[in-house]
């Protein structure tokens, strides 16, 4: 099994960006967390972060057909982009979003989610251990689809 894990903008920022919403923990120390979490259990990840929505559009279109799934965190293109919403649609990779704070406790504008409408489930507030979740969803999805 295969999963590409996707991290929008400011994610790189963990540790230090209002870390009363986010938490303490690094960006550093969520990779080797998810990446121990996936070696455990014989997954295969890549990971990438980028702060630019084409690069993260590319990202997904170049996984196309070569990955069972994808874990994504949009960040702020969760409640802004389209194009984010179209790239997976065109790939059809089942593709679970994640987001480290509760935004359905959160302002007006993060109400909103583009990517949702193409996702299997949605994981909000549970922290960074909202990833590992997100892994078990897609392995369980692929499990059921045999
Ligand atoms: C976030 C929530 C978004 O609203 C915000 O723009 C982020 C992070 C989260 O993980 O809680 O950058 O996706």
């Amino acid at each position: 099994m295969k999963i590409l894990v996707l991290n929008g903008p400011n994610i790189n920022m963990l540790g230090i960006r209002e870390p009363t919403i986010y938490g303490k923990e690094n960006y550093a120390s969520l990779i080797a967390k998810i990446q121990n979490y996936a070696n455990e259990r014989g997954i295969e990840l890549k990971i990438l972060q980028s702060n630019h929505e084409g690069v993260l559009v590319d990202a997904i279109q170049e996984s196309y057909k070569k990955v069972d799934g994808i874990v994504f965190n949009p960040a702020a293109y969760t409640h802004t982009s389209v194009a984010l919403l179209d790239a997976l649609k065109a790939v059809g990779t089942p593709t679970v979003e994640v987001h480290i704070s509760d935004v359905s406790k959160r302002e007006d504008f993060r109400q909103i989610s583009y990517v949702r409408e193409a996702c299997i489930a949605t994981i909000s507030g549970h922290g960074t251990d909202g990833y590992l979740e997100a892994i078990d969803l897609l392995v369980e999805h692929k499990k059921s689809k045999k």
